[in-house]
Parts: structure tokens; sequence; C-alpha cells
């Protein structure tokens, strides 16, 4: 690896700055809001916790939500900051400001092993914009440049990259290098056979993806609506479905290339197709698509079928390493969810290296409380595809070279 980690940091009695990705899923219950799901939290305590036991001051950043550079309350980590406490038993400060005097205050009262979260750094136009000056007063606060926010190491903004120019030392904190470990360099070379199970709803969201996997895949197994521009660019009806449908030459172009690569490219065989999208509506098994049969005109395709979950079950079975990115159904309507709940029972089930590369995907596995069954599961959304995709990210290429 070639950026320096948190262990070659000399941080006992240092102010170390650490970016985390704190942009975690809320609702508001009784006036308050709580958080529904805290991986992003919990995964970034053994950075925080190596960092006071090591006698750093630690002084935490991160963005919430998209306040568009200006204070909004709702947005406010100050319900983060309550949060972390009782996973850190220790209190952690906030600062309602986060950067000048209310921080810099704060800071200076600081002893080792203490914590300060600041306020969210995009209450500040300075942050999305990469402005020098803010990455410049954000250093101020600090000593030492830690980023553990992988979820948002595709943003090039000041807190994840401009900071970088600011501090002396720059390093990746523990969660950051996990994830590149296994979305970089497990994928760079898995052992085969390499399978990759891709859902979601748009095609060309995943393209770069696709192709990027296409040079290490033995086998793609496809999914979700993005099934549905696969199967009307070879001709199958899809009846109402959701389709790209000025992205079929793209779709034929990926099935092409596949062939050109020896990868088995695999579409639905059949579907659940319902009449309308909502809890309650008359759904049923299609049987098997073909180029004159396929979804019925006016219904949708809202989940794979039986044929095709045992079809993508048997490949599953044979893989060594399985990537998995995107629902292959519509899973958050129950009815709709039995063929994303398979996917991840069988990845359960599997003695293959399964990684989780972000997203909805992630949510399904936790819905089916399967999470600690896979060997990994990535915190990133975009961050996890641009990774898989073989992108630089802006947030790991800012840190210190070895
Ligand atoms: C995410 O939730 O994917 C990251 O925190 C990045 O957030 P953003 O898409 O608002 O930049």
């Amino acid at each position: 690896m070639s950026k320096i980690t948190l262990r070659d940091l000399k941080v006992k009695g240092q102010r170390v700055l650490v970016r985390v990705d704190f942009n975690v899923p809320t609702e508001e219950r009784d006036g308050q809001i709580a958080i529904t799901d805290d991986t992003r939290i919990r995964e970034s305590l053994p950075t925080i916790n190596y960092l006071r036991e090591q006698g750093a001051k630690v002084i935490l950043m991160a963005h919430f939500g998209r306040p568009k550079g200006k204070p909004v309350e709702k947005y406010s980590l100050r319900p983060v900051a309550d949060y972390l406490h009782t996973l850190i038993d220790h209190p952690v400060a906030f600062s309602t400001d986060t950067v000048g005097k209310i921080p810099e205050e704060i800071i200076s009262h600081m002893n080792e092993g203490d914590v300060t979260l600041l306020e969210n750094v995009r209450f500040h136009p300075g942050e999305e914009a990469n402005d020098p000056a803010f990455s410049e007063a954000l250093a101020k606060l600090g000593d030492l440049y830690v980023n553990d926010a992988f979820g948002a190491a595709h943003r090039a903004h000041a807190s994840t990259a401009g900071i970088t120019k600011f501090v002396q030392q720059s390093a990746m904190g523990f969660l950051m290098e996990k994830e590149i470990k296994y979305l970089s360099g497990e994928l760079a070379k898995p052992d085969k056979p390499f399978v990759v199970i891709l859902g979601g709803s748009k095609v060309s969201d995943k393209i770069g993806v696709i192709k990027a996997l296409m040079e290490k895949a033995d086998a793609i197994l496809i999914g979700g609506a993005m099934a549905n521009t696969f199967w009307k660019a070879q001709g199958v009806p899809i009846g109402a479905s959701r389709v790209e449908a000025d992205k079929l030459d793209l779709a034929r172009e990926i099935v092409e290339l596949a062939k050109e690569k020896g990868v088995r490219f695999l579409l639905p065989v059949d579907a659940v197709e319902a009449d309308k999208i909502e809890a309650g509506a008359t759904a049923r098994n299609t049987s098997r698509v073909t180029e004159t049969h396929g979804i019925r005109e006016g219904w949708q395709a809202v989940d794979i079928g039986h044929a095709t979950v045992s079809l993508y079950q048997d490949e599953i079975a044979g893989a060594k390493t399985i990537l998995w990115n995107g629902p292959v159904g519509i899973f958050e309507i129950p009815a709709f969810a039995e063929g994303t709940i398979a996917i991840a029972e069988a990845l359960a089930r599997s003695d293959a290296t399964t990684i989780i590369g972000g997203g909805d995907s992630v949510t399904a596995v936790k819905q089916a409380v399967l999470a600690d069954k896979m060997t990994f599961i990535s915190t990133g959304g975009g961050a996890s595809l641009e990774l898989i995709e073989g992108k630089e990210l802006p947030g790991i290429a800012a840190l210190s070279d070895r």
C-alpha cells in the first residue's frame, strides 16, 4: 500500500484531525433524531479508540446530508456526538462551529484521549468547493490528519482532500485501510471462480463497474430493473417495467463484450411480475422468458423469479470469490424481496470470500440479519463503485505517500 496509515504516525499528545463518514440514516422519533443504522459510526471506532489509547487528542470532522454550504438545523451533527458518547464511554465535546474561535477554544482545553466532534463541515461553502482557505482553517485545528471516511473518499472536498496540503502528515485510518484491502486488493486478484451479482435500477450507473469486472469475473449475474434493459435489448417483452430505453445499444455492447472476454453474462430467466409497485399488489411468477414471452402488458417485473434464483444459487455455490452490488428486486416491499433475500442467504451459506459492495445490497443483507455471515461489507456507496471500477479516489490520493 503506497499511503501511510495511522500506525505510521506519532500521535501521543498531538491534535489529530480525523475525517470520518458519519452520514448515517436517521428518522424522527418523538421529535428527536434517531440513528437507524449506526454501522458507519461503529466502523470508525477502531481508529478513534486507537488514537485515544495512544494519547492523541481526537478531533472528528464529518458531513451529514447535503445542506449546501449553510447551517441547516436538521443536518446538525449534535445528535451524533451524543450517540458517539454512548459508544466510547467517554465524553464527546461538540463544537457548534466547524472552524474558528469556537472549536479553537474547545480544542485548547482538550487532554490526551479526549474527543471533540466539529459541526457539519458542509455548513460552510468552502467544504464542497474544496476552498484552500477553508482547508487551511480546518488544518489549523490540528497537527496531523487521518482520513477514515471511506464513504466520502470519492469527493474532492476540503476535509477529504484539500486539507492535506496544510498538515505535515496525512494517513489513512483503519476503516479506510480495510475498505481498500477488500475492494481494491482482494478484487484485483480474486480467487477463482469469481462471481459478480449486479442489481439496482440503472445500467448507466454501473457501466464503469461492469466493464472493469469483465476483466476478472468468470460470471456476472444480473438482477434488478437493470435486467429489463438487457431483456428489452434482446427483444424480450417487458410490459410496463422500468427500463432505460436509451441504453439498449449499451446493453447489447456489454453482452458482446462479455462474449469477447469469455465471461458468462447471465440475465434472469424468469421474474416476479406485479400489476402495481406497492404492498398488496397482485404478483405472480412468470414462466421462462423468451423472445416472444416475457412480462405481461401493463405489468412490471419486480423481482427475479424462482428459476433465476435457483440458477444464481448454483453459480454462487461454485464460486470462491463473490462480489454483490445492488438488490435483484424491489426488496423494500416484502412481497418483492424473496429473490434478494435468497441471494443473501446463498452468500451466507457459501464458503467463498463474500464482499458486499455498498449501497442497498448492504441494507438487504442487514434486513435479512445475515451481515455477520459475510466476509466484508463496505460502508461506501458511490465510493465503493468507483474503487471497484479502479478509479483513483481523491480522499486516498491526497494522503501522504509511504
Ligand atoms: C454517502 O453517504 O455515500 C457519503 O457519505 C457521501 O455523501 P454524498 O453523496 O452526499 O457526497
